[in-house]
């Protein structure tokens, strides 16, 4: 284990069940119904998923083959089977419900617009009718580049609809990295904005994918622009189109292409231990149909609810509960542009209110942050409507989850902590409301037919309780990644050499109790979770010697009360250290400059200087002892192979 917190000391022991109410109108009542669908899995794993793919997707053509581990850690699923996941998102809903609103928007200045399944499926043919006329065709690399707008998901539906490939890059990536994902995708195009609003500013969109395309992309051959602030943005003729432009005289109905299940879907990048990101490749059918299972045992959708999950579609919760599964369920979602403190920290009960929100789901760095602001701004607003709260991205400390309960959910409202990564799809670890009884911190059970474990450095089960170990997934399931776009091998080395190619390795380390509930307890690589986002400490490193000034870089995390951790710099300059270890000038330039390398969310809390980073005798950097400077811990590890024991000193700031 490289991680020292292996062995939890948290003791959590309040438990709470769902309500009477929440129950008898609970697709899933209880245990009993609950541990019989799990009894299903665990005695046919593929024929459970087989039955489960037949009755939730609409094929094109049925599939025969359930898994094929031929070639595995390859697995595919249901691939001799035909579907489309855009005619399963909104055709297949056009009979029963072309009049029920698929998406309500509400901009961050107050514009609201809905969109009935008949409007979007409307929308989403036509733009992919403009795809095509753009020369984009099936297999095709798109990057969406977007803000939370309802185009962002008719741009994905759309690839979806004609056997495209999209990769979404989040719109607080800066033109670094936005150029390094078109690359590595080979993209042929780039879907993007004139603009977005955002924190009361707007997000220059444009520009940054201007300075993207002007620097490398040389696959890029158009760009398709839609309006939304109408600012002043430079134009590049030949290159940019509008997407009015695009659209315009583009026919309403649009042949779906069929594809096969194992058809890429998509690829989104996301951080590991390297300073390169993972182009993580999701499939057609599996995906679909994990998203579809979790919308309806986790988040329990019934016809009538408002479904609003508030993470940018830029991630991949945005992917698989804004713009697949609640669609594929034929449920109306609701996307906010905005932030959450605009124009004060009540807006989020503000848009539930308005809208009725009836399953609200975030994320932690989200619930401390609102919480700071006092239970008074929550309690101006009527949250009646509200029956189910989630929450995702990170482990949710015991404190904020009892104030989503209490202020938020009114005691009233089951809340699912959802466990699960880019890489699997959909949830993987998390209760199923009408059944699980909820311990705050804990994100409960695995889900039906998935098979989740902890075990030790062999590969063998923890079975003594609160013993932390790997977390590991023990069997394929449908909705996991398929490789790492460009790099399978790093794909191989990643997730299943660990243990030989018998399990995939998740990264996390987690510790289960007398009860088998599972409590994440943190990466055991070096990979940071700001806010709820994986950033790998290297890429935080690669971006800040990519700087003239800087020699060297380590980077770690601290404990943060509202990002969960924050990032902590170690910084050797190639010229002279600053007097006292402080530059607070530098310090400056350096954070903007990891800022314009990567994203602003990827700016360090703080920089020190030193002449010399602590290494081990074979040159490794010592994280664990900057770990505990950047935290103020007490320094417990043997620092007797230190070249300079004054290095210590100027580490901690002290010199
Ligand atoms: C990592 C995955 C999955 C969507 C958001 C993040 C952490 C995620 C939880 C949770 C404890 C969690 C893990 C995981 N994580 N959800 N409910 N409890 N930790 O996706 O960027 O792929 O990050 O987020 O460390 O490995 P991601």
């Amino acid at each position: 284990m490289t991680r020292e917190n292996i062995d939890s000391i948290l003791q959590e022991d309040r438990q709470f069940s769902p309500t009477a109410e929440f129950t008898t109108a609970a697709r899933i009542k209880n245990m009993g119904d609950l541990e019989a669908l799990k009894r299903q899995a665990e005695q046919d794993h593929e024929g459970f998923w087989a039955n489960l793919a037949r009755q939730e997707i609409s094929w094109q053509s049925p599939f025969e083959t359930i898994l094929n581990s031929d070639n595995a850690p390859h697995f595919s699923w249901f691939e001799d089977g035909m579907l489309n996941v855009s005619y399963n998102c909104l055709d297949r809903h056009l009979d029963a419900k072309s009049g029920k609103t698929a998406i309500i928007f509400e901009g961050e200045k107050g514009d609201v617009c809905t969109l009935t399944y008949a409007e979007l499926h409307r929308e989403v043919c036509r733009f992919g009718n403009a795809l095509r006329a753009n020369g984009i065709e099936k297999g095709d690399r798109a990057v969406i580049y977007m803000p939370m707008i309802p185009e962002a998901v008719i741009a994905m539906q759309a690839c979806a609809r004609i056997g495209a490939i999209h990769s979404v890059v989040f719109g607080g990536f800066s033109a670094e990295s936005l150029k390094d994902r078109i690359e590595d995708a080979g993209a042929k195009l780039l879907i993007t904005a004139d603009g977005g609003f955002r924190g009361g500013k707007i997000v220059e969109l444009k520009q940054a994918a201007d300075k993207a395309l002007d620097r490398g992309c040389p696959t890029v051959e158009k760009s398709i622009v839609f309006k939304r602030t109408a600012h002043d943005v430079s134009w590049t003729e030949g290159r940019d189109v509008w997407w009015h432009d695009a659209i315009a005289g583009q026919s309403s109905s649009c042949d779906p292409v069929w594809v096969g299940s194992e058809q890429p879907l998509f690829l989104l990048y996301t951080s590991g231990s390297t300073g390169k990101p993972k182009g993580i490749q999701h499939s057609s059918a599996g995906y679909l149909l994990n998203t579809i299972t979790t919308m309806k045992w986790v988040f329990d959708i019934h016809d009538d609810d408002i479904f609003w999950c508030t993470a940018d579609v830029g991630w991949v919760t945005g992917h698989s509960y804004v713009a697949y599964g609640p669609l594929a369920v034929g449920a109306t979602v609701v996307m906010y542009e905005g932030a959450p403190t605009v124009p004060d920290a009540g807006r989020f009960w503000a848009l539930c209110e308005r809208h009725g929100v009836t399953i609200f789901y975030t994320a932690p760095t989200a619930i401390r942050a609102l919480m700071k602001c006092g239970e008074e701004i929550p309690s101006k607003y009527d949250l009646s409507s509200l029956r189910l709260l989630g929450t995702v991205g990170e482990p949710i400390n015991p404190e904020a989850w009892m104030w989503y309960h209490r202020i938020i959910g009114q005691e009233r409202c089951p809340i699912v902590d959802t466990w699960w990564q880019t890489e699997t799809g959909a949830h993987m670890i998390a209760p199923v409301p009408g059944a699980v009884v909820t311990k705050p911190g804990s994100c409960t059970l695995p889900l039906p037919g998935i098979d989740a474990g902890v075990v030790d450095e062999q590969g063998n089960d923890i079975t003594e309780p609160d013993k932390g170990g790997y977390l590991v997934i023990k069997k394929p399931w449908p909705s996991m990644l398929r490789t790492i776009w460009g790099d399978d091998q790093r794909y191989v080395d990643t997730y299943w050499s660990k243990f030989d190619g018998k399990y995939y390795l998740a990264g996390d380390s987690a510790r289960r109790d007398k009860d088998g509930y599972f409590w994440i307890m943190g990466r055991i690589d070096d990979v940071l979770n700001v806010s709820g986002h994986r950033l790998g400490t290297m890429e935080v490193e690669s971006a800040l010697v990519a700087n003239e000034k800087v020699a060297e870089a380590a980077v770690v995390g601290h404990p943060d009360p509202i990002k969960g951790e924050g990032i902590f710099a170690f910084v050797v300059l190639k010229g002279e250290r600053p007097t006292g270890g402080i530059d607070e000038a530098l310090t400056a330039a350096l954070r903007n400059w990891v800022g314009e390398q990567i994203g602003p969310i990827a700016k360090p809390d703080d920089i020190r200087y030193a002449d010399n980073l602590p290494k081990t005798r074979s040159g490794k950097i010592m994280r664990r002892l900057l770990r505990a400077i950047a935290s103020g811990e007490e320094i417990t590890q043997d620092t007797s192979t230190l070249e300079n024991e004054d290095i210590l000193k100027q580490l901690r700031g002290e010199t």
